[in-house]
Order: C-alpha cells, then sequence, then structure tokens
C-alpha cells in the first residue's frame, strides 16, 4: 500500500497518487512528491513538463464546509507566496488569477486542485532550477532569480507547511482573509484591463465573487464572471475608439 509523506524517485502525476491516498483514507495535510512524473499535468488540459530539479508536489485536503473549495486554488497560491516571500524576500512574486505562480513578471508555478466527493487534492509544480519552454507562457525559476541554488528539497516542507496553515485558516475564519490578501500579490487588480477566451472578449476588473470568481465588466457594460478561463492583461488601447478592435491582440500574457 502507498505510504503517503513521502518523496518517490518517479511516478506519473503526484495527483493521481494523492487521489489513491485519499480514496484509502488518508488524513487532511496528507502528502505525496516526486523527483519527477512522466505525465504531469496543468491545468485546462496542458501537460507539464516534470523533469528532476523542480518540485512536483500533492496534498490531501478535507475541507467540510464545501463553500469554501473553490477558494482552495486561490488559498493555495497565497500558502506558497508567502513562504517563498518569507524565506527569499528579494522575491519578486505574484499570483495571476486564479493559480498561476509568477516570479518578476514569468510563470514560476502553477496549482492543480481536483475534487472528490469528499476531499481536495492540491498539485503544486514549482519551477526551481529549471525553466520550461513553453509556446503559452514565458517561464522562470527559482534559482536564477535568487542567483544561487533553491532545490525542491529545501523548500518542500515550508511550502507543504504553510499551504496547509493557509487552509486551515480558511476552515477556521472562512475567504474573507484569502481574498484581502490575495490583492496584494495579485497581477490582476481591480481596475485592470483584461482580455480572455482567446482575446475576443474584454473588460475591466471589479473583484473576486462569493466563490473566488473575477467578476468583470465587459466593454458593453455588462457584468460577467470568470471561473477557470485564462485570462490576460489587455493593452491599454491608443483611444476611446481602440476598445474592442485588438481582438486576438498583444498585451501581456502568461
Ligand atoms: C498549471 O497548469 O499551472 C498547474 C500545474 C500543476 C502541476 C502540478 S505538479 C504536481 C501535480 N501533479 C500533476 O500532474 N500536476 C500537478
Amino acid at each position: 500500500m502507498l505510504q503517503p509523506n513521502q518523496v518517490l524517485d518517479q511516478c506519473d502525476s503526484t495527483n493521481d497518487l494523492a487521489k489513491k491516498l485519499a480514496e484509502e483514507g488518508a488524513p487532511h495535510g496528507s502528502w505525496i512528491s516526486a523527483s519527477r512524473q512522466t505525465l504531469g499535468r496543468g491545468r485546462l488540459g496542458r501537460r507539464w513538463e516534470s523533469v528532476t530539479g523542480n518540485l512536483f508536489l500533492s496534498i490531501v485536503v478535507r475541507i467540510p464546509d464545501r463553500f469554501l473549495w473553490t477558494w482552495v486554488p486561490l488559498t493555495t497560491a497565497l500558502g506558497v507566496v508567502r513562504y517563498l516571500s518569507l524565506t527569499f524576500p528579494k522575491l519578486e512574486l505574484q499570483i495571476k488569477w486564479p493559480n498561476d505562480l509568477l516570479l518578476s513578471g514569468k510563470k514560476v508555478g502553477g496549482i492543480l486542485c481536483e475534487s472528490s466527493s469528499t476531499s481536495i487534492v492540491i498539485g503544486i509544480g514549482l519551477n526551481c532550477s529549471h525553466a520550461p519552454s513553453s509556446p503559452e507562457f514565458q517561464c522562470t525559476d527559482l534559482s536564477s532569480a535568487h542567483f544561487e541554488p533553491i532545490t525542491a528539497d529545501s523548500i518542500r516542507m515550508g511550502i507543504i507547511g504553510s499551504v496547509v496553515q493557509e487552509i486551515d485558516r480558511l476552515m477556521l475564519k472562512g475567504s474573507a482573509q484569502s481574498e484581502s490578501e490575495y490583492w496584494r500579490w495579485a497581477v490582476l487588480k481591480k481596475g485592470t484591463l483584461v482580455q480572455w477566451g482567446e482575446g475576443h472578449e474584454s473588460g475591466v476588473i471589479l473583484g473576486l465573487g462569493p466563490s473566488g470568481e473575477l467578476e468583470v465588466e465587459t466593454d458593453l457594460k455588462e457584468k460577467v464572471a470568470l471561473f477557470a478561463e485564462e485570462v490576460s492583461l489587455r493593452k491599454k488601447p491608443q483611444n476611446q475608439n481602440d476598445f474592442g478592435a485588438s481582438r486576438g491582440g498583444g498585451g501581456y500574457s502568461s
């Protein structure tokens, strides 16, 4: 039987193993990690490059109040940046809603939460020493920004402790704390111009809704809620008439 709280040399996906652990009754806060993954996966069906040197970690959490489940990805991101920023204060860390981790504006990690009827598996991938090349994102890694090696082994337990602490706080105090803390790290702030739906739609961020969704006012003044879409910064228009004219256009995208 698979034992929780260990680092394996290799596996398909730590999220799959953590799901198995959860089914077998592993308690809240149990985790599994691997030095590399052969079938690492990311959000929206993407592949997650998983070579030795980076951190691949999955944590089982059990949250009785299901209304809080949608806050888990963002709360996890807070746990990760809180730990990293306390340990390495010079790193310029940000969270890009809903759960991308950015370092100096480039993607350094991501979070993939998958739920069953009784538990959530939180998958965390962090680039410690290797920045994958990706057509979709500009990536970086912790060690290059720190100018000294930051290994997966040196940060694993700190990340687990910090994430579980944030989740416990969510369970105890509700989502208000996660929401207010989020704005401190957010790339997508209130009033930011954004685009989504492959750049076909755009608007301005109003805030977060009760489930942690991104509330946006479209260029047509409609209020919409985005739950898991890929949202990116939109270039400021040259003048008012340019609104809506930059379909598929550039701007920040990660
Ligand atoms: C993203 O798309 O940004 C989320 C990436 C999540 C990757 C992690 S690595 C550990 C865990 N196991 C997986 O297969 N995926 C997650």
